[in-house]
């Protein structure tokens, strides 16, 4: 039998311990007798054929590396019938039998095209946002997380000096487990997620105002980027409570830095797992986190599923940010 070529790609918006989740693959694709090529910049790379043939020592010095060394792309040419054609032929010419794809949501519907296409794909979910439904997990949460926290207890300092109130913007796209995890963890006085609709009266100022007759000085207000408005919150705050307020948006910086153990580990497992999917002979699966087990499911059933936010969590966070 000859020997099997796999090929792993990262797509869409890069996130912390995609890295890892590469030297996951190149690794465990070597240990199963596999050739594994790395491609450049998602989809274009396959549709421009610019990938490279990897060994062990191609990752070496990865794991702890933000970013990711093979590059990313959201890739418009591939999202045609045209381009997706053009990359399974492609493919076809280089002889790969099967595609790793690091990314998101969006990469997984490509990984689903590509399959139907005749090029078995796998997904491992890539993206802070953690708003993959199939997944309770996904690579880069943990980290962007911790860093969103971080900021913000910088933040807290000149806000308590003050006495001021912080709007801060958190990333998630139209996910509010950023927003929900990090307000928890640094005392958050009000979070606004897009899941749960808001009343700026009684879900903001109010808020304030009881945590002020009680002795509270400053207050973080943390918002999801799916919520948005931190500047014109922050005027409407200060106009209504008399509070110097100031709105900040931590931006990329929450895409950046050296991943967490936790995205390291989660990486490497999943990483792991799509490989020995395809040594099976299996895909269009989507690799996933689910009751502390790693599992996978088919590409379209995972993509029709509905994300359902940890509502429990978001009451208990109001419970105690009084
Ligand atoms: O999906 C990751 C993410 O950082 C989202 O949180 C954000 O909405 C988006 O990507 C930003 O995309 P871009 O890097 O293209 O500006």
């Amino acid at each position: 039998m000859s020997t099997k070529k796999i090929a792993v790609l990262t797509s869409g918006g890069d996130a912390p311990g995609m890295n890892a989740a590469l030297r996951a693959v190149v690794r465990a694709g070597i240990s199963y007798g596999m050739e594994v090529y790395g491609v450049r910049r998602g989809y274009n790379g396959l549709l421009n054929g610019d990938m490279f043939l990897m060994n062990l020592r191609s990752v070496s010095d990865i794991i702890h590396r933000g970013g990711t060394f093979l590059y990313t792309a959201r890739s418009p040419e591939f999202n045609t019938p045209e381009g997706v054609k053009k990359a399974a032929d492609k493919c076809r010419a280089m002889g790969i039998d099967g595609v790793v794809v690091i990314g998101g949501d969006g990469s997984f519907r490509g990984a689903r095209d590509l399959t139907n296409a005749g090029i078995p794909c796998i997904g491992v979910p890539g993206t802070i946002d953690n708003d993959i439904a199939c997944t309770e997990y996904t690579v880069g949460f943990d980290t962007a997380m911790n860093t969103a926290m971080e900021m913000i207890d910088r933040l807290r300092d000149t806000t308590e000096s003050h006495d001021r109130c912080s709007v801060v913007e958190v990333m998630g796209r139209r996910c509010g487990d950023i927003a929900l995890q990090t307000g928890i963890a640094v005392g958050a006085t009000a979070i606004l997620v897009p899941e749960v609709p808001y009343d700026f009266e009684r879900d903001v100022i109010q808020r304030m105002k009881f945590t002020q007759v009680t002795g509270k000085k400053h207050f973080i207000i943390i918002v999801a980027e799916g919520v948005g408005g931190v500047d014109e919150l922050a005027k409407n705050i200060q106009a209504q409570t008399g509070i110097e307020s100031r709105a900040t948006v931590l931006g990329h910086v929450q895409r950046g830095g050296s991943p967490t153990l936790r995205d390291r580990v989660m990486a490497s497992r999943m990483g792991d797992h799509a490989v020995q999917l395809l040594e099976k002979g299996i895909g269009n699966r989507v690799v996933a986190f689910r009751e502390s087990k790693v599992v996978d499911f088919d590409i379209t059933e995972a993509l029709d599923m509905k994300r359902v936010f940890d509502k429990e969590l978001y009451d208990m966070a109001l419970r105690i940010s009084i």
